[in-house]
């Protein structure tokens, strides 16, 4: 129970990712404020996490809506009176909108949701946040980026900047806060599964372990950096990938 009497805030936890970090963390011991673009979705992951023994509550919050999220935190804070941390996991690509496309052909429009969805919504969240862990001298924030910030991915330009930018505001926020005991990291996924199965993975050429990364193995380094063994850690991007990043998997290929 490394996170017995902590409370966290996930967002877009509604979906793969999101929900295997709110069960990891709840049977971790943590209070888990489940939020959600959705309500449903939110309250489904709630009801799931409380039929295993845990504590959470759902909240609907658009991470692309700034009054929204203002008023959310407010909510949060007057209903649970402390964040101990948040997961900046509220993201996706064009494919979401059904229009990923060549960089040369990319409506303004598409990049401008990308962005709003992946790095504003960070920093939304984020700052709403962020002066109730500085009155309390304490609090760790996670962001969910991708290796798409590292390598970048084929026809989601946008989504590789905005989440560059995700790892970059993580760096730079690490070091504006880490005076007042805030910490802030984020993590990279490679291809994670999508499987309804949050220890789901598939076989894949594509990683030099041969398969996809589970859902539950990104939540692991979640619960990692949420605990206090991870005190001492922060403005670092942790990637977590089976090797993709290392380059071609084909032997003998340059
Ligand atoms: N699945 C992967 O292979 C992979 C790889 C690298 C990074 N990531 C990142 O991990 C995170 C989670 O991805 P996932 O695959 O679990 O996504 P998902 O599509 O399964 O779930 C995303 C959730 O976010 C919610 N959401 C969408 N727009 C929102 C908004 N405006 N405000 C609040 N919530 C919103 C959706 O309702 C959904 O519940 C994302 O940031 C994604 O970019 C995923």
């Amino acid at each position: 129970m490394i996170l017995q009497g902590k409370t966290v805030v996930v967002t877009g936890a509604g979906g793969g990712i999101g929900r295997a970090i709110c069960l990891r963390l709840a049977d971790d011991g943590a209070r888990v404020v489940v939020t959600d673009l959705k309500q449903e979705n939110a309250e489904k992951v709630a009801s799931d996490i409380r039929a295993q023994g845990g504590t959470a509550f759902a909240y609907k919050a658009d991470v692309t809506d700034s009054a929204e999220v203002r008023d959310v935190a407010k909510q949060i804070l007057s209903d649970l009176r402390q964040v101990d941390i948040l997961v900046n996991n509220a993201g996706g690509s064009a494919a979401l909108l059904g229009k990923l496309s060549e960089f040369k052909d990319a409506p303004e429009e598409v990049w401008s949701w990308v962005i709003n969805l992946n790095l504003m919504g960070t920093m939304r969240f984020t700052q709403a946040l962020l002066h109730h862990m500085l009155e309390r001298r304490s609090g760790k924030i996670i962001n969910i980026a991708s290796i798409a910030a590292e390598v970048g991915i084929i026809n989601r330009v946008d989504y590789s900047a905005a989440k560059g930018g995700v790892v970059a505001m993580t760096k730079a926020l690490a070091m504006e806060v880490g005076p007042c005991g805030v910490t802030v990291n984020s993590i990279s996924p490679g291809l994670i599964s999508r499987s309804t199965d949050p220890a789901g993975t598939e076989t894949s050429e594509g990683t030099y372990l041969k398969r996809s990364g589970s859902q539950n193995e990104v939540a692991s380094l979640v619960s990692f950096l949420a605990s206090s063994e991870a005190d001492f850690i922060t403005g670092v991007n942790y990637t977590i990938d089976g090797g993709r990043t290392l380059g071609p998997t084909g032997k003998g290929k340059a």
